[in-house]
């Protein structure tokens, strides 16, 4: 399965941070979030990104590229170790870096990327999923899974407060069990009164390729973009089906502030207990 990972945003929550610095390469301790984004991918297997950037945030493409002079720096000064796992880490990937040339949305972001694949994984960067402490999540491939059993789109969902709707694309549905629902309606950041539920997709979408086709078809929504909340409801007209998957798995938005220290505070609780 590809992966694309929408990662061109302009991060205005945490300017004035990221006038310069991608939010993707915000640390956590050490490592860059990005990197707690390929963990969870190489978790599930997943190891063709194409990671789509803008032309300011080409600092994202810097980072995976070689560095000779600092290598070169670390041999010399007996330090290589540290940057050797990276790299290793790293190599394990074969990466892309499509260049998303105007702020024209989410959708809009994931054209750039279509690929020949059937079936691709969209990750958006800002929320980190663990399933238990300090472990990477394993809910892609179950959602690949249920993506087989029930040959569907299939996103990932959450119950969220109600006065948050307007922060998330929200669903309507239908329940197959308590954790498997058939996705009836999505309405992208909703006012209170006019969420069909207050479960919200939640950054992790298993998508079959006639999504590329439907995020052409749609006209720009909320915003003046191209919405893939919007892509999706298309397809829920075509009598495609999506199935909502809700997960347990601890959930970080570090693409605000708050989100990205009580992460923090996370993986260092994980590190004591280590
Ligand atoms: C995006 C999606 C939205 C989804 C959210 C989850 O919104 O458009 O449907 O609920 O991610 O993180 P954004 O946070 O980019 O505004």
């Amino acid at each position: 399965m590809d992966c694309i990972i929408p990662a061109a945003g302009m991060g205005t929550r945490f300017l004035p941070f990221s006038k310069v610095v991608p939010k993707e390469l915000l640390p956590l301790f050490g490592t860059p979030a990005i990197d707690f984004i390929l963990q969870e991918l190489d978790v599930n297997g997943i190891h063709r990104v194409n990671l789509i950037i803008s032309e300011e945030k080409k600092l994202l493409f810097e980072y995976f590229q070689t560095n000779t002079h600092l290598n070169n720096f670390l041999k010399t000064h007996h330090k290589a170790a540290l940057l050797d796992i990276v790299t290793q880490f790293h190599n394990q990937f074969s990466l892309r870096f499509p260049v998303q040339k105007e702020a024209l949305g989410l959708g809009h972001a994931i054209l750039q990327a279509e690929s020949t694949a059937e079936v691709v994984s969209v990750v958006l960067p800002d929320e980190l999923l663990f399933s238990g402490i300090g472990q990477p999540s394993l809910l892609l491939s179950r959602m690949l899974e249920i993506q087989k059993k029930y040959d569907a789109h299939v996103i990932a969902v959450q119950k969220v407060h109600p006065a948050h709707a307007n922060r998330y694309g929200m669903i309507g549905y239908t329940p197959l069990s308590d954790t498997i629902f058939k996705v009836t309606d999505l309405v992208e950041k909703p006012s209170i009164d006019q969420a069909p539920s207050d479960y919200a997709i939640i950054g992790r979408y298993v998508l079959k390729d006639s999504i590329f086709n439907a995020l052409k078809q749609i006209k720009p929504g909320i915003g003046g973009e191209i919405q893939l909340t919007d892509g999706l409801k298309h397809l829920l007209e075509q009598k495609e089906k999506i199935i909502g998957l809700v997960f347990e798995e601890k959930r970080f938005d570090i693409g605000i502030p708050e989100g990205w220290f009580d992460c923090l505070s996370y993986i260092q609780s994980s590190k004591t207990i280590t």
